[in-house]
C-alpha cells in the first residue's frame, strides 16, 4: 500500500481567485495554466493499519497542526474512497520554495492526490484525478496534465462538474519559456485561501474581474492556438494586473508585492519599450514569473543577471503532467 508521485507546479496565465463552492473548492471563474518542467513536487504515501496518526514529512519538517489537519481530510477523501481506514506516512519533497507564491499547493496536492489514491488500490483517471486534486487546491487541478492547461469553472455542488483538460501538450510550443524570478523565500503571512475569500466577501472590483474573465480566456486561447506571443502575454500580464487589483482593493487591502516585485514589474514594461519582448505574471506571493520567447532569452538573463536583489532564476519550459514514479 505503497507508492511514489510526481508532479509539476503549473502557472496561471488567467488566473483562478474565488471559490463559489468552498466545499467543493468549486471556483468563480475558468482559468488556463501552463505546467512548468523545472519546478515540482515527488511525494510517497504509505497507509499502514500500524499507524494511529497520519504522519507528513514536507521538505524534511513534520507538519504544523493546521496544515496537518487539511492533509488529513484530504486523504479521507483517498480512504472513503477506496473504503480503507488505515492512518498513512506522507514524506514529501518540493524542489523550490513552500508557499512563498511559487505554486507550492498546486504540484503538492497533484504529487499527493496521486501517490495516495495508487497506494490505495485506486486507479483514477486524469479527470478523476484532477477533481480529486482541486479539492486539496484548486490550482492542483491543473497540474495533472502537461503543457497549456484549462480548468472549466463547473457548477456549485456539481462535483464533477469542475476539473482540467489539456489543451495543447508540452511539446506544443518549445520556445515558449516561464523564466521564475525567487525575490523572498520566506513563506507568505496570507494564504491564498483566506487571501480569495476575503477579497470575494469584501472587494468592489470582483465583480468586474468575473465580468471580464471571458474576455481574457478568448483571447489567451486565440494567442495560444495561433501562437502570438504578443497577444498572449499582453493578455496574461492584464488578467494578473486585474487579479491583484482585486486584492488591493479587499478590507483589509492585501498586497503580495514587496518593492522589488514593483521595481520588476517596471523594469519589465521598460524593456519592453526597448524591444525585449517579456511580460510578467504573479500568484500569491512576491516573485514575479516573466514570459519570453528562446530568442530573447539571453538578452533577458543579462539583464536579470545585473540585479542584485534577485536570489534565483529558475528558466522553465512546459512541462509534463502528473505521473508515478
Ligand atoms: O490553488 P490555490 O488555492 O493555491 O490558489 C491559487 C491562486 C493563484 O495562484 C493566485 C492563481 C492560480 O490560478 O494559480
Amino acid at each position: 500500500m505503497k507508492a511514489s508521485a510526481k508532479a509539476n507546479a503549473n502557472i496561471a496565465l488567467i488566473k483562478y481567485w474565488g471559490k463559489k463552492d468552498k466545499t467543493l473548492n468549486i471556483p468563480f471563474n475558468s482559468s488556463l495554466s501552463v505546467t512548468l518542467d523545472k519546478l515540482f513536487t515527488i511525494t510517497s504515501v504509505e497507509f499502514n493499519k500500524d499507524l494511529s496518526n497520519d504522519i507528513f514529512v514536507i521538505n524534511d519538517s513534520i507538519q504544523s497542526d493546521s496544515e496537518h489537519s487539511k492533509l488529513s481530510l484530504f486523504l479521507d477523501l483517498v480512504r472513503n474512497r477506496a473504503g480503507i481506514n488505515f492512518k498513512a506516512k506522507v514524506i514529501s519533497e518540493n524542489n523550490f520554495p513552500t508557499a512563498s507564491g511559487l505554486a507550492s499547493s498546486s504540484s503538492g496536492f497533484a504529487a499527493l492526490a496521486l501517490a495516495a489514491t495508487k497506494a490505495a488500490g485506486l486507479n483514477l483517471s486524469p479527470k478523476e484525478l484532477s477533481i480529486l486534486a482541486r479539492k486539496g487546491s484548486g490550482s492542483a487541478s491543473r497540474s495533472v496534465y502537461g503543457g497549456f492547461v484549462m480548468w472549466e469553472k463547473g457548477e456549485a455542488g456539481v462535483d464533477e462538474s469542475s476539473f482540467a483538460t489539456q489543451l495543447f501538450d508540452e511539446n506544443y510550443w518549445p520556445e515558449f519559456k516561464v523564466v521564475v524570478v525567487i525575490l523572498q523565500n520566506e513563506k507568505k503571512d496570507t494564504s491564498s485561501r483566506d487571501g480569495m475569500n476575503n477579497t470575494v466577501a469584501t472587494s468592489p472590483f470582483y465583480n468586474v474581474w468575473l465580468a471580464t474573465i471571458d474576455e481574457d480566456l478568448k483571447n489567451l486561447r486565440n494567442a495560444l492556438k495561433n501562437k502570438r506571443f504578443s497577444a498572449l502575454g499582453e493578455t496574461a500580464e492584464l488578467n494578473c494586473l486585474k487579479m491583484h487589483a482585486t486584492m488591493l482593493t479587499a478590507k483589509p487591502s492585501l498586497v503580495y508585492w514587496n518593492s522589488q516585485t514593483v521595481e520588476l514589474m517596471k523594469l519589465i514594461s521598460k524593456w519592453r519599450a526597448e524591444n525585449l519582448e517579456v511580460y510578467f505574471t504573479i500568484d500569491a506571493g512576491p516573485q514575479v514569473k516573466i514570459l519570453c520567447l528562446d530568442k530573447d532569452l539571453i538578452r533577458l538573463q543579462k539583464k536579470l543577471s545585473e540585479l542584485k536583489f534577485i536570489q534565483n532564476i529558475i528558466v522553465c519550459s512546459a512541462g509534463s503532467g502528473a505521473k508515478l514514479i
